[in-house]
Formats: structure tokens, C-alpha cells, sequence
């Protein structure tokens, strides 16, 4: 594994075979969100392993701040854009007894059901709106992998202020180099979202850090935030 930080939007063929362009595919920019999904659908049976060869270590990092700033293992939590739930088997182990499973991708859902770690499962496509979920629903929310190109926008955050409780927590676990490489994301327009709602009164930053190999040699850059 080369130890140079890949390129936007290419890893490079760790395994030689077509792992790098299942993973390529869902960041390019010439893929319509309705085929990028699609993609997730026809991606999720082989989704895990090709993850997993990447060293892709989102859940194990989430994992961390769960255990961290979720410690009611009674309380209600949201796992936003959940795909096939690798974090599923952190949640079982850890005791929580009601963690929902959202994502757009019907199949990955279903993978994410196999599981048997969550107990609701809502597919559904995060935009800026509104989500079909009553307001202070939620006593934590995690979000890991999904700010990604193409992905999430950055104001979708505006809706986790609404449906998470006053004094739950928000987290957010990405790939540092979106923050830069990510036209959506880069010159500090992420941040600036995240601040905006800080400015507002509907959150404030508890910490954010960073932690090596997370995916590759990327480093991950963790936001948390405790609601208002
Ligand atoms: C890279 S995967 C991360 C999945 C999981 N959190 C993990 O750590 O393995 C990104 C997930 O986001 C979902 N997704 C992408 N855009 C979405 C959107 N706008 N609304 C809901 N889900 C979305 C995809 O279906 C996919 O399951």
C-alpha cells in the first residue's frame, strides 16, 4: 500500500481486482444521486469485505465516541446513513437497546437488518429538509462515512439540530480529506455550516478530533456536537 495520499476520488487497486471501482463509482461526481444509491444497492452484498480491505475503520472510531457520550444504553439513537451496519455489531455488543438504522439503500438496509442490532429501519434520502421523523426523537445521532462527495449535503444538519434532543449528542466521523478535496465541503464551507448552527444556538461543538487510519492512510476528522 502506497504510504502517498490517494488522489480525489481514486484508491488505487489494493487487491487487484475491481474493489477500487465499486468504491471509485459512489464518490464520482458524473453519477446521478438515484444511481449513486443504486450503486449502494447492487454494492451492499460485497460491501463489508471491500471496506474491510481498505481498512476502512469508521465503526471501531464511532465505536469510541459511543461509548463516550451514548451511555445510556436504554436511550434512543439514530445511526444516519447506516448502509449495511457495520456499526450493528458494536451496538449488539455494547447493550444498546434501541438504535434505528436509516439510509437511502433498500438493500443495505436489509444487510443491516441481518444484524438483528437495531430496532426500526427507515429508508430515506437525507436532504436539507425536513426528515419524516417527529422533532426530539433522538437522544444521540451518529454519522459515520456519509460526508463523502456526492453525499451528504452540508446543511443537512439542520434537521439532526430538529430531531435529537436538547442535550443529546451528534457525531460525525469522516475522511479528513473531503474537508479539503470535496468541492461541496472545501475553503471551510462544512465547517461553516456546522458553525452556522452553533452561531444559531441549536448546537455547540464539544470537541473534534482526529484519529489515524481510518480508511487507507486517511485520518478521520470527528465532530461532536451536544444540542441545544
Ligand atoms: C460509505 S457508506 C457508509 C455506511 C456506514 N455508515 C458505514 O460506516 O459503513 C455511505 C452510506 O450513505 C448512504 N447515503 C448516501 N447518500 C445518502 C443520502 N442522501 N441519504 C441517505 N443515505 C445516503 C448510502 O446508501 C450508503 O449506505
Amino acid at each position: 500500500m502506497s504510504s502517498e495520499p490517494a488522489p480525489y476520488g481514486q484508491y488505487e487497486d489494493i487487491n487487484a481486482d475491481n474493489r477500487p471501482s465499486r468504491f471509485n463509482k459512489c464518490l464520482a461526481d458524473s453519477i446521478s444521486t438515484t444511481d449513486r444509491i443504486a450503486h449502494y444497492d447492487t454494492w451492499a452484498k460485497t460491501y463489508d469485505e471491500d471496506m474491510r480491505s481498505y481498512g476502512f475503520t469508521g465503526p471501531e472510531i464511532a465505536v469510541e465516541y459511543m461509548k463516550r457520550y451514548f451511555t445510556n444504553t436504554n436511550a434512543k439513537y439514530l445511526d444516519c446513513g447506516a448502509g449495511t451496519g457495520l456499526l450493528g455489531v458494536h451496538i449488539k455488543e455494547l447493550g444498546y437497546t434501541d438504535f434505528h438504522a436509516l439510509d437511502a439503500s433498500s438493500v443495505a438496509l436489509e444487510k443491516a437488518k441481518s444484524r438483528q442490532a437495531y430496532t426500526k429501519f427507515i429508508e430515506e434520502f437525507i436532504t436539507t429538509g425536513k426528515l419524516g421523523i417527529e422533532t426530539d426523537t433522538y437522544d444521540g445521532l451518529v454519522c459515520c462515512g456519509c460526508f463523502v462527495p456526492g453525499h451528504l449535503e452540508p446543511d443537512c444538519v439542520e434537521d439532526w439540530c430538529r430531531i435529537v434532543k436538547p442535550g443529546g449528542i451528534v457525531f460525525i466521523v469522516m475522511n479528513q480529506r473531503w474537508l479539503s478535496q470535496e468541492p461541496a465541503y472545501n475553503e471551510g464551507k462544512l465547517e461553516a455550516a456546522f458553525q452556522k448552527r452553533v452561531d444559531e444556538g441549536k448546537w455547540e461543538l464539544v470537541v473534534r478530533e482526529q484519529r489515524d487510519k481510518y480508511f487507507t492512510n486517511d485520518v478521520a476528522e470527528v465532530f461532536v456536537f451536544k444540542i441545544k
